[in-house]
C-alpha cells in the first residue's frame, strides 16, 4: 500500500488526495499509481538481474494504453493473445522482437499481421496451429519463431477458473506428446523452433508450483538435446501472486529467481517471464461513491455506484478485494456488511459480508487491487457505460480514458429494416 496511503485521514495516490479527485472526475473510476508500476517491474527485474530476462507484461491483466506505454517505457516486452494486443503493443513503439503471441485460438489472419510485424515468437498451443502457422509463414514468404506451451500437468493452489497447466485445461501440448510435437514443428520450414513456454496458472503464492515445472521441463530438455535440438528460451510464463487479503503476503519474486537463476544459468538460454497481474494489480483500485445504506436487522447493504459490470472478479470468482473508505476518521464499525452494486443480480457484489465502518451516502470507497483483470473485463451489462481511467504520477493525475458515452455503446447497433416503420409510428 506504499502508493496508497493515508495522509491526515485521507487516502492519496502517491501525492494526489483522491477525495479532491473525485470533485474532478466522476465516479466510478480506475486510479492507477505510475510509480508502483516502477516498483513491482524493478522487484522482478533486480531479481533475475544475473540472467537479464525478457520480461513481456501480459497485456491481458490491463490493456489500457498508457499502462501499456508506462510498461514499454520501463523495458518491458509484452505477452498478447490477439490481433488487438498486437496493435496496442506496436502502438507504444516497443521492438516486435520483444512481442510474443500466446492463446489456444489464434486466427489465421492475427498470424499473418504478427508475421509481418515479425514478433520475436508464437507459443504454440497446438500441433494444428502449428501446421496454420507454417501455412501462413509459407504464402508471406518468411520464416518465423515459436516456442512450444508445454502443459506440465502440475496444479498449483489456485483458483479452478485461473489454472492453467493440468491436463484438463485446453493450454499447450501434454507433457507426453511434447517431445514428438517438438520434431514435428523442427521438421516445418518457415518455422524456427525456439524453446519451452509453460504458464501454469494465475494467482500463485507458492514458488514450488514454478520449480516443480521447472524441473520436468528440465527432462524435457534433456531429453531434446539427445536427439540434437537445443532450445534458445526458457519462458514460465506469468502467475505471481499478489497480496489481495490482509494476512496474505505477495508472491516472493526474489526468493524464485535465488532458486532457479543457476539452473538458467547452466541452461544457457535466455529466460523469459510473462507477469501481468503482479506488475498491475496492486497499482490499480476502484473508486465508487456510496449510494445508498440499507441497515437490516442481522446485516447492512452498501450500495455503490460500480457493479460486476466494472469489477466481476469477486462475482466471477469469488475474489476477495480489500475495500477501504476514502475518509478514514473513527467510526463504529458494522458487522456483516455487504457492499454491493446497482446491477440487477444478486452476484453483483464487490464485498460481502465484511466488518466495515459505518459508511454513509456520498462518501467514497477505494476497492484495492484492482489494477488487474479490472478494466478489461468490465462490460456493459445493464446498459452501463464503462468507466473512466485515471493515472497518477507524483502529484499530478492524468486521465488515461474518459468514461465511455451512452451514445458509443448504440453506436454499431442497427435495426432491420422490417422494424424501422414501427419505429416511425411511435
Ligand atoms: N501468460 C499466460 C500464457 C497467461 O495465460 C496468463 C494469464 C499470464 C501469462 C499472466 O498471468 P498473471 O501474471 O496475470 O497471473 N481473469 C483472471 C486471471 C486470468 C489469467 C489468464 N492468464 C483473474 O481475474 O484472476
Amino acid at each position: 500500500m506504499t502508493y496508497f496511503h493515508y495522509r491526515q485521514s485521507t487516502l492519496y495516490c502517491e501525492k494526489v488526495n483522491i477525495e479532491r479527485l473525485t470533485r474532478a472526475v466522476p465516479t466510478p473510476f480506475y486510479l492507477y499509481s505510475y510509480n508502483s508500476l516502477a516498483s513491482s517491474y524493478k522487484t522482478i527485474s533486480t531479481a533475475f538481474a544475473p540472467v537479464d530476462p525478457l520480461i513481456a507484461y501480459s497485456m491481458k491483466a490491463n490493456f489500457s494504453w498508457a499502462i501499456c506505454q508506462s510498461l514499454a517505457g520501463l523495458g518491458c516486452g509484452f505477452d498478447i493473445v490477439s490481433g488487438g494486443e498486437l496493435r496496442q503493443a506496436l502502438r507504444t513503439g516497443v521492438r516486435p522482437e520483444k512481442i510474443l503471441f500466446a492463446g489456444v485460438g489464434k486466427l489465421p489472419e492475427e498470424i499473418e499481421h504478427a508475421i509481418k510485424a515479425d514478433i520475436l515468437m508464437f507459443n504454440i498451443e497446438s500441433l494444428p496451429e502449428a501446421y496454420v502457422i507454417e501455412e501462413v509463414a509459407k504464402i508471406l514468404g518468411k520464416k518465423t519463431r515459436a516456442a512450444i506451451r508445454v502443459n506440465p500437468d502440475i496444479d498449483p493452489d489456485t483458483h479452478k477458473y485461473i489454472t492453467t497447466g493440468t491436463k484438463e485445461d485446453k493450454f499447450g501440448v501434454n507433457f507426453a506428446a511434447a517431445f514428438d510435437a517438438i520434431r514435428e514443428i523442427c521438421a516445418l520450414p518457415h518455422i524456427e523452433f525456439m524453446g519451452l513456454h509453460s504458464h501454469i496458472g494465475s494467482q500463485l503464492l507458492n514458488p514450488d508450483s514454478y520449480i516443480k515445472t521447472l524441473k520436468r521441463l528440465q527432462v524435457m530438455i534433456r531429453k531434446l538435446d539427445q536427439s540434437g535440438i537445443r532450445i534458445r528460451t526458457l519462458n514460465l510464463g506469468g502467475g505471481f501472486g499478489i497480496a489481495y487479503e490482509e494476512d496474505q503476503k505477495a508472491f516472493d519474486i526474489a526468493q524464485l529467481a535465488r532458486k532457479i537463476v543457476a539452473t538458467v544459468q547452466s541452461l544457457g538460454c535466455q529466460l523469459i517471464l510473462e507477469p501481468g497481474r503482479f506488475l498491475v494489480g496492486p497499482a490499480g483500485v476502484l473508486i465508487t461513491k456510496v449510494l445508498y445504506v440499507k441497515r437490516r436487522a442481522n446485516k447492512t447493504f452498501v450500495i455503490v455506484d460500480a457493479g460486476m459490470n466494472d469489477l466481476i472478479r469477486p462475482s466471477l470468482y469469488a475474489a476477495h478485494h480489500r475495500i477501504i473508505p476514502v475518509k478514514d476518521h473513527q467510526r463504529q464499525i458494522e458487522k456483516n456488511v455487504d457492499i454491493v452494486g446497482p446491477v440487477c443480480e444478486s452476484a453483483d457484489f464487490l464485498g460481502l459480508s465484511r466488518r466495515f465502518p459505518a459508511v454513509e451516502p456520498g462518501e467514497y470507497l477505494a476497492v484495492c487491487d484492482a489494477g488487474a483483470y479490472g478494466y478489461v473485463m468490465a462490460s456493459n451489462y445493464n446498459f452501463r457505460s464503462r468507466c473512466a481511467e485515471v493515472m497518477v504520477r507524483n502529484s499530478r493525475h492524468y486521465v488515461i480514458r474518459d468514461r465511455e458515452q451512452l451514445r458509443e455503446i448504440s453506436k454499431h447497433e442497427k435495426l432491420p429494416s422490417f422494424l424501422k416503420k414501427g419505429q416511425k409510428k411511435r
